[in-house]
């Protein structure tokens, strides 16, 4: 049987986390948030005295291969450790961008990441689930909105979990992290050939949710 899948790509802070959870919890799917394995990586590998350097290319990516990553309900562990915390810092988002554009890292995680697909179904967010994770999705949304819009959300969203930020600093940020996504050799970020590119800078959450639900929905 094909196991249904919804893929959701997109530039940071384009809401795409929170629409896919909610969009798994209102179908009953699955839920893969790929970046949150990238940034453990990159934790695991900063704890293991590895900086993400071009140098550490292998050795990151031995440490990739056998993470001892598991998600209990909405929290992440790494070994019996709970990261959940510790992995949203933007010093390890910027780590996670580094490790995640080293190829030996990414090859080494896809395996992980296809062990998600189960029934009744999955939806997956990160950078490339529908250009080479889960290229067969029926389903492909690429959602983006402005770098402002972006910014402003990070913010309430680092605020809301007790850190400290200014706007200007995070779109600054995350405009350099959308340039080192969007250029690296391997999976860099772009929408799929099939997918639905959603700009949901005038959206709320409900409405971008329901917009993907209707698109699903069409397809069944
Ligand atoms: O989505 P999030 O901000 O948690 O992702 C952290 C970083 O991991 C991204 O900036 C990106 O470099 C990388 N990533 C990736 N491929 C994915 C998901 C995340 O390269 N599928």
């Amino acid at each position: 049987e094909r196991i249904p899948v919804i893929c959701i790509d997109g530039p940071t802070a384009s809401g795409k986390g929170t629409v896919a959870a909610a969009l798994a919890r209102q179908l009953g799917y699955h839920f893969l948030d790929s970046g949150a394995i990238y940034r453990v990586t990159a934790l695991a590998a900063v704890r293991a005295g590895l900086a993400p350097d071009a140098g550490n290319e292998a050795r990151i990516a031995a440490l990739a291969q056998t993470l001892p990553v598991r998600f209990a309900g909405d929290r992440v562990l790494l070994g019996s450790d709970d990261v959940s915390q510790a992995i949203r810092t933007e010093e390890v988002g910027v780590n996670a961008s580094r490790v995640s554009a080293m190829p030996a890292v990414r090859a080494a995680l896809v395996a992980l990441q296809h062990g998600f697909l189960r029934l009744p179904g999955l939806v997956a967010d990160g950078r490339d689930m529908g250009t080479v994770i889960f290229p067969q999705a029926p389903l492909k949304i690429y959602l983006t909105a402005s770098a402002a819009r972006r910014a402003e959300r990070r913010h309430k969203q680092l605020i809301s979990k007790g850190f400290s930020a200014s706007i200007g600093d995070l779109c600054a940020a995350l405009q350099a992290r959308d340039a080192r996504d969007g250029s690296r050799s391997v999976a860099p970020l772009t929408p799929a050939q099939d997918a639905l590119v959603l700009d949901n800078s005038d959206l709320t959450i409900d409405e971008t949710v329901a917009r993907v639900l209707a698109e699903w929905q069409a397809r069944q």
